[in-house]
């Protein structure tokens, strides 16, 4: 045992300091002799001095191993164990250095490296816990081919690549493929498999297996129809295919994250690709589609071709996330999608680049890497690459694209290498660009406009605030993408891009007959913060008459955000003129139905308390939680007399299809029931819980019914019905403090935290009671201080168990300037509270640090 006591000084690590490993990796053999408390793990590594080498140090990695015995060519040697691995002489040409170490899976709670869940053994390795199963240069630009050998009597035994043989008690795999160590994987239980099989374009057969423990067979064959759909679609699009003879997928309860993507084996949280009509939501389905399309797309962007260190994780993560929405936008509504993740964006990435934790997509520091892999370098990395795309045109961008993977296959990559492929297929200059990769912080893009003798001029002015280590920033290229209509709803100007490259900036359009409106930031082109003083009556025009269906969900939006705030900050009445344009809105049925549901679901309160803090106020949690009620139930008793119509007319009939088209009709269909049953005492509700033959429209009843506090027999039923269904409960948990009123939520959940299916050890159970609390608005921040409170208890008490999860889920902290000295002090006390406990993980540490600091 050898790790750093928690409590001292953080490592910090930087991009500037990287220096490449001082020898190639030229083969790896492992040996697993399973055993749930002594796991014995040999290894045969052949190493070769790499003849340039700047530093010859002999280091590898290594946390929480018991090391039996070394050797090097056969001959057992002295290896020193320091911080974090060990270090050794040895020879100056090629030998095998092997290795027999003890681990101890059944005690692995953190989920990291080899551990168990239910009985199985499996891995996470990305991005640092090859470490923690043995000495290993565990670094992604140390790239190898791996063969194991896997002993035990499990009736299952996985690993990356292709199998090689199999007997009584053993199984071997082969991974032709060289790969970092972050991407190995082994599975080892009583599984059984869904099968299917895949053509590839060239004529190549792929065996495919789902695997999952028994009984959960039936919940199979919507993840294999994702896969190969996700397999067809990288060809078709990107022209790349499989690479292996075997794909496995293999489901895990216990999983820190939705899903991993190892060389042929992924591993994925059970709630990410089990989905059964009974069991799983319409919401359900479309993430799992999107997450097995995302981990396959890592073949080629992230394995193939892979990250020279963590500092470049947007690299295959971005690019990846670019790519699965890509996917999903084919599969299902392009327009929808764009909505969806802008919603996604704002609620998770904007908060994190305006707050204490902001960091560049491509960090330069970091004391501890799982912390980044966040909203921005996900999210804001594929807005990056989404931005690329639009500057250079799709040509240039596919171009581009098989230049890369034509020049890095089989290397590990920068962000340098990935500009230049763009540099290099289109002649274009990328250096200023390239500061959308080393700046943080969301830009704000003023707006002014001007208008004489038939010519219009839009001026932009952008600026981004400071944020930590980051007090100026330097203008970046922003595509605007803009389109004028007449007055009269007539499109004048067809979308075009405006390059922003300068502080500010003016675009002319001359021949114009009258003064038009503009459509700006169409399609979100951009991931800024656009300011620009328009009206209500400016933006219900653009609710009816934009042709670019992201910005006429976007003036619906400002439009309901602009009525919540003057709620909130004059006690105004919802404005009539917003509830009519909604009213005419849900009884178009011309409009897409998923659309429609969009326009009815109402800003969150907490994008409210975010706007309300960009615009210099103190948000007050309550009143916007007020403001909200008051707001919905006016809208209900508007559309009073049309919603029993409204509600039949989207009802579907019918076996239920998990397709876009069908999800659509039942989300407005949900909305509108939520709105009914604020009218009449849960009626309508308690008829659809009784008749639903699928989860949607089952939780969509109970959670109409559970908000108006009309739900207590269904939710025991539900109970009843569910217990024993783990990805279920999840949700019977999270309804409970989601629908609790501002002064119960905390009080709720705590009580969720003594029942007896309520565990610390399965990071989506407690993500389901304590993420449901930080997202109840008004109640995690109820004036009490409780849901504080009882955030930061459980993250202490989880902190030793799951460091990784724990500090994940402190980010709900990250908005505590937002709000008036009283909460501040409240939140600042629990911080303070959790960076004072004894053994504090590393990975809490710093993000309570960063979170303290700003
Ligand atoms: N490589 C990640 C999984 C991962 C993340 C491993 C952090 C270790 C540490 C995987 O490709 C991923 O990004 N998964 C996402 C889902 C995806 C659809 C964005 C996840 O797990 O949330
Ligand atoms: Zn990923």
């Amino acid at each position: 045992m050898n790790d750093a006591a928690p409590n001292a000084a953080p490592q910090t690590f930087y991009l500037k300091d990287y220096k490449p490993f001082g020898y190639e990796v030229e083969s790896v053999k492992l040996t697993f002799q399973l055993s749930p408390n002594a796991t014995k793990v040999h290894s045969a590594i052949r190493f070769t001095p790499k003849a340039d080498a700047e530093d010859n140090r002999f280091f590898l990695h290594g946390e929480q191993l018991s090391l039996i015995s070394a050797k090097i060519d056969g001959s057992p040697v002295t290896a020193r164990l320091v911080d974090g691995g060990l270090e050794c002489d040895v020879p100056r040409t090629s030998f095998l250095w092997e290795a027999e170490v003890e681990i101890d899976p059944a005690a692995n709670t953190a989920l990291e490296g080899l551990y168990m869940s239910n009985g199985m053994y499996c891995t996470q390795c990305e991005a640092e816990g090859f470490r923690k199963i043995t000495y290993y240069p565990d670094r992604p630009d140390v790239m190898s081919t791996f063969t194991v050998r896997i002993e035990g009597d499990e009736p299952v035994m996985l690993s990356n690549g292709n199998p090689t043989g199999a007997g009584e008690g053993w199984a071997e795999w082969h991974d032709p493929w060289p790969k970092p160590a972050y991407l190995f994987a082994l599975v080892a239980g009583d599984l059984v498999n869904h099968p299917g099989s895949f053509t590839t374009k060239s004529g190549k057969d792929v065996e495919l297996n789902i695997w999952v423990r028994p009984g959960d067979e039936g919940k199979c064959a919507f993840g294999m129809e994702a896969l190969k759909k996700s397999m067809k679609w990288d060809e078709d699009v990107y022209g790349l295919e499989y690479d292996l003879d075997l794909f496995n997928i293999v489901a895990v309860d216990d999983f820190n994250m939705g899903a991993m993507e190892n060389k042929g084996l992924n591993i994925f949280n059970s709630s990410c690709v089990l989905a059964s009509p009974e069991t799983s939501t319409d919401a359900n389905f479309e993430r799992i589609e999107a997450i097995i399309a995302h981990e396959y797309f890592h073949n080629w962007t992230g394995n193939r071709i892979t990250c020279r260190d963590w500092f470049q994780l947007c690299l295959k993560e971005g690019l990846t996330v670019f790519r699965d929405a890509q996917f999903t936008a084919d599969m299902r509504s392009e327009p929808v999608k764009r909505i969806e993740d802008v919603i996604a964006l704002r609620a998770r990435q904007f908060p994190e680049d305006g707050g204490p934790l902001a960091h560049p997509p491509r960090p330069e520091e970091f004391q501890e890497i799982n912390n980044f892999y966040t909203a921005t370098v996900y999210e804001k990395g594929a807005e990056v690459i989404g931005m690329l795309k639009r500057l250079v045109g799709d040509d240039n961008y596919y171009k581009a694209l098989n230049l890369y993977f034509e020049r890095h296959d089989g290397q590990a990559c920068t962000i340098e290498d990935w500009l230049k492929v763009f540099e290099d297929a289109t002649g274009r200059d990328l250096s200023q660009f390239k500061l959308w990769y080393s700046q943080a912080g969301t830009p704000r893009v003023k707006v002014t406009e001007d208008y004489a003798d038939g010519t219009y001029t839009l001026t932009f002015e952008q600026s981004t605030p400071p944020t930590p280590g980051q007090p100026e920033k330097a203008p970046r290229v922003i595509p605007m993408a803009v389109g004028l209509l007449s007055p009269n709803g007539d499109e004048v100007r067809g979308t075009q891009v405006l390059e922003l490259t300068e502080a500010k900036q003016s675009f002319t359009f001359d021949g114009l007959a009258s003064k038009p409106v503009p459509s700006i930031l169409r399609e979100f082109s951009a991931p800024v913060i656009l300011e620009r003083e328009t009206t209500n009556s400016e933006r219900a025009f653009l609710l009816a008459h934009d042709t670019d269906p992201f910005n006429r969900w976007e003036a619906g939006n400002a439009l309901a955000k602009e009525v919540r705030v003057a709620m909130v900050l004059d006690g105004a009445a919802p404005d009539a003129a917003y509830l009519d344009a909604l009213e005419k809105l849900v009884r178009d049925d011309e409009q897409d139905p998923a659309f429609r549901a969009l326009v009815l679901s109402p800003p969150s309160q907490s994008d409210i308390a975010q706007t309300l803090h960009e615009r210099g106020h103190t948000p007050d949690p309550q009143k916007i939680y007020d403001a909200a009620e008051t707001f919905t139930q006016t809208l209900a008793q508007q559309l009073e007399t049309s919603l029993p119509r409204l509600y039949a007319a989207t009802t579907v009939e019918g076996p239920y299809v998990p397709d876009a088209d069908g999800a659509g009709k039942r989300a407005l269909n949900g909305r509108i029931l939520s709105l009914l049953t604020r009218l009449d005492g849960g009626e309508q509700a308690a008829r659809q819980y009784a008749s639903a033959d699928n989860m949607t429209q089952q939780y969509a009843a109970l959670a109409a019914l559970m908000k108006a506090e009309k739900g207590e027999a269904q939710s025991k039923a539900f109970f009843e019905q569910w217990q024993d269904d783990r990805l279920v409960m999840d949700k019977w948990f999270a309804l409970q403090i989601a629908c609790a009123a501002p002064e119960t939520a905390a009080a709720t959940a705590k009580e969720l935290t003594q029942h007896p299916l309520f565990s610390m050890k399965n990071p989506n159970r407690f993500r389901a009671v304590m993420g449901a609390l930080a997202g109840n608005h008004a109640g995690f921040h109820h004036a009490s201080g409780a849901g504080y409170q009882l955030l930061a208890e459980n993250l202490i008490a989880l902190d030793s168990v799951n460091p990784q999860t724990t500090a994940r889920m402190c980010a709900a902290f990250q908005t505590w300037k937002r709000y008036d000295s009283k909460r501040q002090a409240q939140i600042q006390a629990e911080l303070e509270r959790i960076l004072a406990t004894s053994d504090l993980s590393r990975d809490t540490h710093e993000m309570v640090s960063r979170m303290l600091s700003a």
